[in-house]
């Protein structure tokens, strides 16, 4: 099998980027396909940590090939910041591609996120993104090879920066950009890209055609998802698993399998509905027994028991083949664990997800409750040694998803990971 769709099944921060690079050490190709410098994926790799927002979690192998799709939105000024801080690393960048049809996040994307954080507040991550995304539906955005290749560029870059300026000037009395000055520093970035620039989706095409194993690395999570998220607290993309085909330019008939990266429980960041959070003493050992504080922002992330009707909405909503399960060490001390498997609301039981903001803010979760295993299984490397009320868990999990395991992971490190069989 060649083509494997990973995607985050709740609310981002699963650990997609540990499994991705887990599994890149037997991927011909990374692509991220949607989402921009929001994303946050940690790689540990023996005693070095690496974060990294657009470049796919596969870069640390030297075989892989790594691709930004057109999918995803770029800011050229952090991609820059961030090859810059894996070169000094010693990371070799040379297999990065990065698509020609990706649009760009300009500065005024990020002023204006921040400016609509001041008043409705979603949390963001004030990475521009929605901003960005908005100006790509609306057709008024900029991709990199418009700024290449368009003789027309800067009279169409002037005209939309003054359009903005008079939002900024006359709106929210903000000052503007001197679009010259904007148009220089596009430049200055896009010059040292410029060796990656591509057609990635006919590079992924002929991969596939080469029966090559190609991992596509969804950001964010189901949850996150523009519509099947909980809508408008969600990201401006799609992280699910229809999303890949879309932002990497790929057919749905050539994908074989989707892996869902599941957390032992769940975490959310920014505002937003979350029917299992607890916000008591227990949500805040989870933080600090999982380290959940964000990747790109630093803000703590909210904390609660495992959700079993997000997950089971996933497994839906991305047809999944298989689950990747993350962080089982985090719940190594409990005596007991609980498992959310229905939301109560008004008496009635809720099993499906619900799908409005009210209904989800209306549910309470019911629970499950589980034996806990106390032993530490950061150095488990098999299946088998697993403690039985963990493996009991892991089991509760498949059971309620209808879904298989192939991977747990039991810390941050490469090495810190269970697999039975092969992915690709
Ligand atoms: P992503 O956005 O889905 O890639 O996840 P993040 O990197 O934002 O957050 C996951 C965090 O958990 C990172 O700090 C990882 O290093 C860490 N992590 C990943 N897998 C495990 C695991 O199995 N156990 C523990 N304890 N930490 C993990
Ligand atoms: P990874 O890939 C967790 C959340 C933000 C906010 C909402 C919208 O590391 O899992 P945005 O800046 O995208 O407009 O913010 O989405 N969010 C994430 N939460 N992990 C992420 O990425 C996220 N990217 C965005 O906190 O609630
Ligand atoms: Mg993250």
């Amino acid at each position: 099998m060649a083509a494997v769709i990973l995607v985050g099944t709740q609310w981002g921060d699963e650990g997609k980027g540990k499994v991705t690079d887990f599994l890149s050490e037997r991927a011909d190709a990374v692509v991220r396909y949607q989402g921009g410098s929001n994303a946050g994926h940690t790689v540990e790799v023996e005693e070095q940590q690496f974060k990294l927002h657009l470049v796919p979690s596969g870069i640390l192998y030297p075989h892989t090939l790594c691709l930004i799709a057109s999918g995803v939105v770029v800011d050229l000024e952090q991609l820059n910041l961030e090859i810059k801080s894996l070169e000094e690393r010693g990371i070799d960048i040379g297999n990065l591609r990065l698509s020609s049809r990706a649009t760009l996040v300009m500065p005024y994307h990020k002023k204006i996120d921040e400016i609509q954080e001041r008043t409705g507040k979603i949390g963001t991550t004030g990475r521009g993104i929605g901003p960005a995304y908005a100006d790509k539906i609306n057709r008024v955005g900029f991709r990199v090879a418009d700024l290449l290749y368009d003789p027309e560029f800067k009279e169409r870059f002037k005209a939309e920066v003054e359009r903005k300026n008079l939002y900024f000037e006359k709106l929210h009395d903000e000052p503007g950009y001197d679009y010259r000055e904007l148009y220089d520093q596009l430049w200055a970035q896009i010059e040292p890209l410029r060796p990656y620039i591509g057609d990635t989706s006919h590079l992924v095409y002929e991969l596939l055609k080469a029966g090559k194993k190609v991992l596509f690395e969804g950001a964010q999570g189901t949850l996150l998802d523009i519509d099947h998220g909980t809508y408008p607290y969600v990201t401006s993309s799609h992280p699910i698993a229809g999303g890949a085909c879309v932002g990497a330019g790929i057919g749905p008939t050539r994908i074989d399998r989707v892996i869902g990266v599941a957390k032992a429980y769940t975490t959310r960041v920014g505002e937003g509905p979350f029917p299992a959070e607890l916000e008591g003493p227990l949500g805040n050992v989870l933080r600090e027994k999982g380290a959940e504080f964000g990747t790109t922002t630093g803000r703590p992330r909210r904390c609660g028991w495992l959700d079993g009707v997000i997950l089971r909405y996933a497994a839906r909503i991305n047809g999944l083949t298989d689950l990747a399960i993350t962080k089982l060490d985090v719940l190594d001390s409990f005596e007991t664990l609980k498992i959310c498997l229905h939301y109560r609301n008004n008496g009635r039981v809720v099993t499906e997800f619900p799908e409005n903001l009210t209904l989800q803010k209306e549910c309470t979760p019911e629970y499950i409750e589980l034996p806990g295993w106390q032993q530490d299984t950061t150095g488990i490397t098999r299946y088998e040694d697993l403690p039985v009320n963990a493996r009991a868990y892991i089991e509760k999990i498949e059971e309620i998803t209808g879904v298989r395991q192939v991977l747990i992971s039991l810390g941050p490190r490469r090495d810190q990971t269970i697999t039975g069989g092969s992915f690709f």
